[in-house]
């Protein structure tokens, strides 16, 4: 492996006006990834972000709402935070760009550039609402296009026609603060003069800092010439007074990439790291921003050449990504497609989104689609289907076969050295933000293992009398495919790796880990990593208001073969929908079970043999309708959800002594219920 590389990374500052939203959580998963991905190789690897709080739309916002401005961004940084975490976006620090730490940046900063003579001062003409008292940015403007007389477009460019122009060839214009016509004003304003840095930035973009297809863009903008950027605003506005220039403060736009180092100000001081060592010019430290490809007018040419100006290294590399769309159609509110974060997180798992992001997420700056059938269908079939179930084939025949202690030796350490080989393309393809084609190499070798416990079928050779050896070597085997392939996922799905590692005992993980088995250890017993998700549960994220129509589902739309429903809810609860009083809910016995063992029944294709064990209760026999949706070895080890007090059932094939519970329409489509980690069977469900 190369040296330890120092790495600091950051994602765009979200608007401190809003909630955080799928499309920003792609660049948050996609940032996330690679920050995880270069620790787990060893790197030293730090990522910060923040708010960004400053500017016309909030400060009009907090008027709106009639509260300070301050208040506002404080309750939605608690939010994004929140979120943020909750999405296992391992951030080391989440600041404000309101923050003093950010302030101090921009002052220095900005006394570097004026000291060295790239900041110059011009008085331009600007839209003025006279009954406001404020100055109008050109979106606070609306009127008739001067060029196709299209009516209500905003004062930099027609949505009609596409010509732009500035507020004053607007016909018509209205201020949309007040409703009244604006008048024009002059007014001294800061300007940082970018086109100074032209050819500095040219070497730059064709350092390799950028996309190919970036570069090209930025070519064009050469092309046309850079304009020096007007950096300050008038009073009123919410944001950071400029020095020495009372009644001007500095754009949002100055003090947002500022917000960068402000946020790593913060760091550094609670960590003791140097920011110099990462900021001083000729720095070895790399830098790196993750970006959407709407501001890389922002971050590849004002920034770079603002932190040249100040004195300041230049970014290492500038990553741009495309937009999120759901089902086809660009996120709007109004259509039901603007999914929050927040809404996410109340009925799925964050490595389900993690997962599905990465696998579509390639180096380039196209488009993500995310389909909510496909969402499923993917997660389904990738996560639970190939990779949990290599663990939960083996898992169990190694704690009945061997009390839970792997094998000294690989039956075939050269399927084994495949894995480990597959290491180098995986990672080049995650330092290349091809996160696409590393979940395409590791899904392949996910279909190699299971290939291989079909071939060896372990559950045969455990029926034969001599066969425990053999079992346990062919398990201890899978296992430990199963095992570099969460190596190789953890940075996409830290949670489910972590559970993983502590399933199998051990302490750390590095990538490297993936190169030696693990062998001759004792594990612990299999707790089941990911549940199947339900297609229709999905769907419902676009629902209008984002709240589910009905309760979850009570009966099987498809009932089961024999006379009473091996599954659903308790029978009082399916009954014609009429009310249940609290004492008869109350009679119904609900507990925590572990399923013992799973077993086809001869003759009935739908039905699965269970044993459960409900701790004090004893151990049961119940049958449920659930072999299309589930392979027995997989369930076996699993807590679930039983009707204990069910009067006793015969059915053909014998006695069924409860009922399990279980959701969805039937046929593929039924799943278990499980209580979280922490409830031990013959717990009681209140
Ligand atoms: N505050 C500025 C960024 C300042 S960085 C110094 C901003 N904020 S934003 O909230 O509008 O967007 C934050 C990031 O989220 C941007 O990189 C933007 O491209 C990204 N996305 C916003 N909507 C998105 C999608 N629908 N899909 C993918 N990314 C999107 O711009
Ligand atoms: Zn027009």
């Amino acid at each position: 492996m190369t040296a330890k590389r120092r790495i600091l990374v950051t994602s765009a500052l979200p608007y401190a006006n809003g909630p955080i939203h799928l499309g920003y959580l792609l660049e948050a998963v996609q940032t996330d990834v690679w920050v995880r991905f270069q620790k787990l190789r060893g790197h030293e690897c730090l990522y910060v972000c923040a708010d960004d709080t400053h500017g016309t739309p909030i400060m009009l916002k907090a008027q709106a709402e009639g509260v300070e401005p301050s208040t506002l961004i404080e309750a939605v940084h608690a939010d994004h935070t929140r979120d943020l975490a909750d999405m296992l976006i391992g951030l080391d620090n989440f600041g404000s760009t309101h923050a003093a730490a950010n302030e101090a940046v921009c002052r220095r900063m900005y006394l570097a550039l004026r000291e060295a003579g790239h900041i110059e001062r011009r008085v331009i003409r600007q839209a003025y609402d006279a009954s406001a008292n404020m100055f109008l940015p050109d979106r606070y403007v609306k009127g008739t296009c001067p060029n196709c007389g299209a009516a209500d477009q905003y004062g930099d460019s027609c949505e009609v026609c596409g010509a732009t122009y500035t507020p004053a060839d607007l016909k018509n214009p209205v201020s949309v603060v007040s409703g009244t016509t604006p008048v024009e004003r002059e007014s001294e304003h800061y300007f940082f003069r970018l086109s100074a840095f032209e050819e500095r930035l040219k070497t730059w973009v064709h350092s390799g800092a950028v996309q190919q297809s970036v570069a090209h863009k930025l070519e064009e903008w050469f092309s046309q010439g850079l304009q020096d950027w007007d950096i300050s605003r008038d009073a009123p506005y919410f944001g950071f007074e400029i020095p020495d220039a009372p009644g001007k403060y500095f754009y949002v736009w100055f003090d947002a990439p500022i917000g960068y180092l402000g946020s790593f100000t913060e760091f550094c001081a609670r960590s003791g790291i140097r920011f110099d060592d990462f900021f001083a010019p000729g720095s070895a430290a790399e830098l790196h921003h993750f970006i959407g490809k709407d501001i890389l007018y922002f971050h590849a040419l004002f920034w770079p050449a603002v932190l040249e100006g100040a004195g300041m290294r230049r970014p290492t590399g500038v990553h741009a990504h495309g937009f999120v769309t759901i089902n086809g159609q660009k996120m709007s509110k109004s259509r039901g497609t603007f999914i929050t974060a927040r809404r996410y997180l109340q009925s799925f798992p964050p490595e389900y989104l993690r997962y599905y992001f990465a696998a579509k997420l390639g180096p380039g700056i196209d488009d993500l689609d995310m389909n909510l059938e496909e969402f499923a269908a993917r997660l389904n079939s990738d996560i639970v289907g190939k990779l949990v179930n290599i663990a939960s084939r083996c898992a169990g025949f190694i704690e009945k076969s061997a009390q839970g202690r792997l094998a000294d030796a690989l039956p075939e350490p050269a399927l084994f050295a495949e894995f480990a080989a597959a290491g180098d393309a995986i990672a080049a393809a995650y330092e290349g933000r091809d996160y696409a084609a590393a979940m395409r190499e590791i899904m392949a070798l996910a279909d190699r293992a299971n290939q291989y416990i079909d071939q060896r079928k372990p559950w045969l050779i455990a029926k034969r009398d001599d066969g425990l050896p053999e079992v346990r070597a062919v398990c201890t085997q899978g296992l430990n495919l199963f095992r570099s392939l969460m190596i190789y996922l953890e940075p996409v799905l830290p949670e489910m790796a972590a559970k993983a590692r502590r399933f199998l005992q051990e302490s750390t993980w590095t990538w490297a880990s993936s190169a030696t088995a693990l062998l001759g250890a004792q594990i612990l017993r299999y707790e089941p990593l990911a549940l199947r998700l339900d297609p229709k549960e999905v769907a419902r994220l676009i629902e209008p208001d984002g709240t589910p129509t009905q309760p979850a589902p009570t009966q099987p739309a498809s009932a089961p073969p024999l006379a009473a429903p091996p599954l659903a809810a308790p029978p009082a609860v399916a009954a014609a929908g009429t009310a249940l009083s609290i004492e008869e809910f109350a009679r119904v016995d609900l507990r925590v079970a572990r399923i013992v063992a799973a077993e086809l029944v001869e003759g009935a294709d739908k039905l699965l043999k269970l044993r459960v064990d409900l701790g004090e209760l004893g151990q049961r026999q119940i049958f449920a309708g659930i072999r299309a949706a589930y392979d027995p070895a997989g369930l076996e080890g699993r807590l679930t959800v039983v009707v204990a007090n069910l009067a006793p059932r015969k059915m053909r094939f014998g006695v069924s002594e409860g009922m399990v519970l279980a959701a969805g329409p039937g046929g593929k489509e039924v799943f278990l219920l499980s209580p979280d980690a922490g409830a031990t069977p013959g717990m009681r469900l209140k």
